[in-house]
């Protein structure tokens, strides 16, 4: 255990860019949005300081809008597709156009809440930002105030190749003029645990589409390729907006109050449009067609995390997570194992993610759920100890894939370690 913690340090350390830590070595070159916020919570073990750097960094590429892109270019790195020119967002820094899983506003309440003064007073120097990042959500991506929170590419998901986006992804017609492209991402992984072609031909036709009106919300949202509301966003966002209102009230910032009731209250009441009775659980759903995808996922069991649903939801999405990590050696999977489009390898297919078991993990024992909760959060430090740092596992054997020496796995690690280590000292008395 002791060796492993090094390990994670020295991961973390080994990815600091300078400023800014990158998810691992080639395969993701820049600053990622929420590896990011979840790689300054393992740093923050271990420098406080240099964890709030990692914060302010992120933030530097927020939009005038508000959004923090899911992207931060800082150079032009050969080893990625696609690079700040395909994007041409024309900010400064470059970035990519749309956002990811707004994980941030929890992770800082969790260093208020762990932390000193010193974080208090970072919190409240960045708490206008986060309110901007979260009035950007509601605005851009429920301009109708329907308490749906929508996606407008897989990758702003974070989830990126999950089966649920097939029912979007298939109605994408592929420009018949799509320049032709390298991928770099099959250079440094199998490409058996990477997407498709196919799936990578519609991810960069909606790119150019992003690009080709200027970034422009309002329209991507009424004309975009794509546009899908995701139980993992949508919980993230949720639990988020409830962490920042805690936030504010902590630190007195009254007039902020009402404005994230508001997101809470609304975004909580939209949950239900997420509600698949045939599947009895959360799933995404087409908001062009209306169409549900048909599995459970890691982010379906977001509902905890979020506190959502009815007395009998909860027990049916109870009853999933036990059925599913009865069917896995390790939970919790990306895909449910019972649906014939499980792929136990490849990426948002199957494979078991640490940074979405940290979140599960917290929801299950929010929910007092603690069996459930005890399990994966053995299972995501067993899977670390005996298979490494790697960016997800198969679920059946534990087989670390991706890239290796990952920096938001390793923060995962430390975090869970350093909070086992305090619960056993308060426990000790
Ligand atoms: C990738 O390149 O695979 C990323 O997940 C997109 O953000």
């Amino acid at each position: 255990m002791a060796q492993r913690i090094q390990e994670a340090i020295n991961i973390i350390k080994m990815n600091d860019r300078g400023g800014y830590t990158v998810p691992t070595n080639q395969l993701y070159p820049y600053q990622w949005n929420w590896d990011s916020a979840f790689t300054a919570l393992g740093i923050w073990h271990f420098n406080k300081w240099r964890a709030w750097l990692e914060i302010m960094s992120l933030l530097d590429g927020q939009w005038q809008d508000g959004m923090i892109p899911h992207i931060v270019f800082r150079h032009n790195d050969p080893d990625y597709f696609p690079g700040p020119a395909i994007w041409d967002t024309n900010t400064e820094p470059p970035t990519s156009g749309h956002s990811q899983p707004p994980v941030l506003a929890s992770i800082i309440w969790r260093f208020v809440q762990m932390g000193t003064d010193y974080d208090k007073r970072k919190a409240i120097e960045v708490f206008p930002k986060l309110m901007a990042y979260h009035r950007w959500f509601s605005n851009a991506r429920d301009p109708n105030n329907l308490g749906i929170i929508s996606i407008i590419h897989p990758w702003e998901s974070g989830r990126d190749n999950c089966p649920d986006w097939d029912i979007g992804m298939q109605n994408i017609v592929i420009s018949g003029n799509l320049e032709r492209y390298t991928r770099r991402d099959t250079s440094h992984v199998d490409s058996n645990q990477r997407p498709t072609q196919d799936q990578y031909d519609r991810f960069i036709t909606i790119v150019n589409f992003g690009r080709e009106c200027d970034w422009d919300s309002q329209t991507i949202y009424a004309n975009g390729p794509f546009l899908m509301a995701d139980p993992g966003v949508q919980f993230i966002f949720l639990r988020a907006s409830r962490d920042l209102l805690a936030m504010a009230h902590h630190l007195e910032m009254d007039l902020a109050i009402d404005e994230i009731k508001g997101w809470v209250e609304q975004v909580e009441a939209g949950s239900d449009f997420l509600w698949n009775d045939v599947v009895g659980g959360y799933c995404a759903r087409d908001l062009r067609t209306g169409q549900f995808s048909d599995a459970i996922t890691n982010a379906s069991m977001l509902s905890f995390f979020a506190d959502v649903g009815s007395p009998e939801q909860r027990k049916s999405m109870e009853a999933h997570c036990r059925r599913i990590l009865g069917a896995s050696a390790f939970g919790m999977p990306s895909w449910d194992p019972d649906h014939q489009a499980f792929e136990s390898q490849r990426y948002w297919r199957g494979p078991v993610w640490a940074i979405m078991n940290h979140m599960v993990i917290s929801g299950l024992e929010d929910a007092g759920l603690v069996d459930l909760a005890a399990r994966v959060r053995n299972d995501t430090i067993n899977l670390i100890n005996e298979h490494g740092m790697a960016e997800y596992f198969d679920p059946r054997d534990g087989d670390g894939l991706g890239g290796m020496d990952f920096s938001w796995t390793a923060a995962v690690y430390l975090d869970l370690y350093k909070t086992e280590v305090a619960a056993s000292i308060v426990a000790a008395g």
